[in-house]
């Protein structure tokens, strides 16, 4: 009798152990499992891409000259096409879209092509099964972060990129004409200057095209005081650096995390960075 309640004690202690390390290590599992998933869904997309895409718009997605545009170029990523065809939703959604249900009518900024964007998911009477549209959709938005950063790829020799840290260093004086050309280079413009504010992917700087009626610089004077504020800024120009350099720290509504690119930590100097928040501040 006593050794039955030994055993089967030592079984169920056994039996938790074994249960609670499962538990503990289901995250780690679903990670792995995740990146595993997306990992071959990367690589399905890329046979599909090889095999259906690459004839019009090159074999690395670079364009092919009176066929199709380059898919694998920043600014379908940074906002200037969303501009162009008048979408606000995410990038993923956008290219998603626009590989299921194709562009049967050619959008004004690639009109020349002769031939159009087929529609390629049955959902749409296309050719491929929703999840082979899923794969190449991921195929393609690998290409996100390597395009973005090719922008302003000509750096100086020696750049030091400022980093997402909002104190340290210290920025030098801005330069407001110079910000003010930063934001055309950097493709800001598409998402903050639109005049529509019902398509745009960002909200307007400009008092005129926000929709509360206020500039970008009155904003930023403000909003890290708002009790719904949930970043680190305690100054007008630390709202804004966080808002360049970390971009979902704190998303201003209504608008969605993940659209705006978390690249300019990298992209800008100290001195660029600086340029840029002066101009902002002078926005009426
Ligand atoms: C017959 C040539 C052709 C083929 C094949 C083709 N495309 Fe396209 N694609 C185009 C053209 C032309 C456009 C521009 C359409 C427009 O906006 O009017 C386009 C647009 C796009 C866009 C949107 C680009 C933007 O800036 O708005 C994406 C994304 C895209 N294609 C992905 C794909 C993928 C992925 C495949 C393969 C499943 C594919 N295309 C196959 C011709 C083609
Ligand atoms: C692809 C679109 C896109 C691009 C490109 C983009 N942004 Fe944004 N930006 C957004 C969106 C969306 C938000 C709002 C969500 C959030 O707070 O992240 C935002 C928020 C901001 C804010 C806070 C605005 C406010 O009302 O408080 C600032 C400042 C800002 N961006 C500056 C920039 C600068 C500077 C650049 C270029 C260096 C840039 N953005 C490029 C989409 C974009």
């Amino acid at each position: 009798m006593i050794t039955r309640v030994a055993l089967g004690t030592v079984f169920m202690v056994a039996t938790l152990m074994i249960v609670s390390f499962t538990a503990i290590d289901e995250p780690a599992r679903m990670a792995q499992f995740e990146s595993g998933y997306h990992g071959r869904s990367v690589e399905a997309g890329a046979a599909l891409y090889a095999n259906n895409c690459a004839t019009c718009h090159g074999p690395d997605g670079k364009g092919i000259a009176g066929r199709a545009p380059a898919i694998n170029a920043a600014d379908l990523y940074n906002g200037t096409r969303f501009k162009e065809i008048g979408w606000s939703g995410t990038t993923h959604d956008y290219v998603h879209g626009a590989i299921a249900g194709g562009r049967p009518r050619a959008s004004a900024a690639f009109a020349d092509y002769p031939q159009r964007m087929p529609t390629w998911s049955r959902e749409f009477g296309g050719p491929l099964r929703p999840d082979q549209v899923n794969n190449i959709v991921d195929f393609v938005m690998n290409w996100e972060e390597t395009a973005l950063l090719e922008v302003v790829a000509e750096k100086p020799s020696d750049f030091v990129a400022v980093g997402l840290d909002l104190k340290d260093p210290v920025l030098p004086k801005g330069d407001v004409a110079h910000g003010e050309k930063l934001t055309q280079t950097y493709g800001c413009v598409a998402c903050h200057m639109n005049p529509d504010m019902n398509v745009a992917p960002g909200p307007g700087w400009p008092a005129k095209y926000y929709s509360g009626g206020v500039s970008i610089a009155e904003r930023a004077a403000t909003r890290f005081t708002a009790a719904d504020y949930t970043g680190n800024a305690t100054s007008a120009e630390e709202y804004l650096r966080e808002s360049i350099l970390q971009t979902n720290v704190y998303v201003v509504p209504p608008y969605v995390a993940n659209i705006m690119p978390k690249i300019y930590g990298e992209q800008m100097a100290a001195q660029d960075l600086a340029d840029v928040i002066a101009y902002l501040q002078t926005i009426k």
